[in-house]
């Protein structure tokens, strides 16, 4: 094992899946190690990923901590090191370090109601724990699951929220609807306060673009939610990951070790830098 902390482990692509096509793609990687075991990780941290002679870049460990075998990851096309993600092939071997940053606190909610609300992209950082809470279904009350995207095409993970009907209450809603859509229309807090879940012994999470987040969280506290029951994760763009480069940081805080995991109550101390 090397001392230097920025030398990555190699990973195998062992598959990949087409999330959603168009210009803002979003593919679901999944990696394996090229030898031995992979770190372990906890919910909501995140890993450095890279392809070798292009770049890194900082991506949300999308798969629960109770799976081994890979990790998985679904990353947006938007610039360089994203758009040669999006090219490489089952086999091809990539870069990975980590975990970095917190996680979120699940087995203080045992025994509580969770309302997940997802936008877009912001469904992976948010999907290890939906998956985990679901594998241990008995330890929690009621599970909803708020997503939603601008059409249908956008939605990702739509056969595996389909397969937890049953499981969870899963409240699906596009900005835009087309024929044939049945859910709810309109934007993703819009949906939340159509619904209205209970803050009664209930913990919200919450990720998505920033400007979701805010009406969220703003709907959230009309519903009657507490700072301290709602939980967010959020992406200042990071270089290092590591404590060392200050690219990340909001305030006196370094996101990719103090964070990416706030509660709102957290959030509302420091600096409006996030
Ligand atoms: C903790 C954390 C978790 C993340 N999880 C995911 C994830 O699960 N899936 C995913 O697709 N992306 C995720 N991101 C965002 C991802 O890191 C960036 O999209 C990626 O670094 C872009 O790299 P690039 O070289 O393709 O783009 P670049 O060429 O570096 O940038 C392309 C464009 O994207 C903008 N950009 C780059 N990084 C960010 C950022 N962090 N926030 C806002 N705009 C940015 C740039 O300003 C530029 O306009 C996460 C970021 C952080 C910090
Ligand atoms: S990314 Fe370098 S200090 Fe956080």
């Amino acid at each position: 094992m090397s001392d230097n902390i920025y030398l990555p482990e190699l990973a195998r692509i062992a598959h990949i899946k087409e999330e959603i096509g168009g210009e803002r793609a979003i593919k679901t990687f999944r990696v394996e190690p090229v030898e031995g075991d992979t770190f372990k990780h906890e919910c909501g941290q995140c890993a450095m990923l890279s392809v070798f002679g292009r770049g890194e870049m900082m991506i949300s460990i999308a798969s629960s901590p109770l799976i081994k075998e890979y990790k998985q990851f679904s990353i947006m096309r938007v610039g360089r090191v994203s758009a040669t993600f999006h090219e490489l092939e089952v086999g091809d071997v990539i870069g990975i370090r980590g975990p970095y940053g917190n996680s979120f606190p699940l087995d203080d909610w045992k025994g509580k109601n969770l309302v997940f609300i997802g936008g877009g992209v912001g469904l992976a950082p948010i999907w290890p724990l939906i998956t985990t809470a679901l594998a241990q279904r008995a330890d929690f009350k009621n599970i909803t699951v708020f997503y939603g995207a601008r059409s249908p095409r956008d939605l990702m993970y739509r056969a595996e929220l389909e397969r937890m009907r049953g499981d969870a209450n899963i409240q699906l809603s596009v900005d835009k609807a087309e024929d044939g859509w049945k859910e709810f229309c309109g934007f993703v807090p819009a949906n939340v306060l159509d619904k209205k879940p209970s803050p009664d012994n209930t913990i919200a999470i919450t990720c998505g673009p920033p400007i979701m987040i805010k009406f969220v969280i703003e709907n959230l506290s009309k519903l009657g939610f507490k700072d301290e029951q709602i939980y967010t994760t959020i992406e200042n763009k990071m270089k290092c990951g590591l404590g060392k480069c200050g690219r990340c940081n909001v305030g006196k805080d370094y996101v990719c070790t103090k964070g990416p995991v706030y509660s709102w109550a957290q959030l509302k101390e420091l600096p409006e830098e996030y």
